[in-house]
């Protein structure tokens, strides 16, 4: 029988002796990005796995530079020094807007470049 206010319910939490009922959250990944900036100091941040770059950047002291955050300015262009292979894929929009920008075509935009697993270690261009 309910108790007025739910008075048993919260004792039961507050000791730690009430059973959760809701299934339990699958353990997301994270990934480690370090960050060298173009004076050479690195930065170590990390968040869940297929966060963007320049997401998991957000979480550094001293975070990529970006413009438009959709893959079109190229402010956020990165060098991959280490771990391209747990990029996503280029997209067509990428190389396009580095090609028009005149950027090597080696580098990746880090607003739309997304760290699947593991770690990745790159050189940013522009901090904020
Ligand atoms: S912020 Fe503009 S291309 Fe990434």
């Amino acid at each position: 029988m309910p108790t007025p206010f739910g008075i048993r319910r919260r004792i039961k939490r507050l000791f730690g002796l009430e059973q959760s009922h809701a299934p339990a959250e699958p353990e997301v990944p994270k990934v480690e990005l370090l960050i060298v900036a173009p004076d050479g100091s690195e930065q170590k941040c990390s968040s869940a796995a297929g966060s963007s770059i320049l997401g998991i950047s957000a979480n550094a002291k001293r975070p990529i530079s970006s413009g438009c955050a959709d893959s079109s300015c190229g402010t956020c262009r990165v060098e991959i020094l280490e771990g391209a292979e747990n990029l996503s894929a280029q997209a067509p929009r990428e190389r396009a807007t580095l090609k028009q920008s005149g950027h090597p075509m080696n580098l990746r935009l880090a607003c739309t470049t997304g760290l699947e697993r593991g770690s990745a270690k790159v050189k940013a261009f522009e901090l904020m």
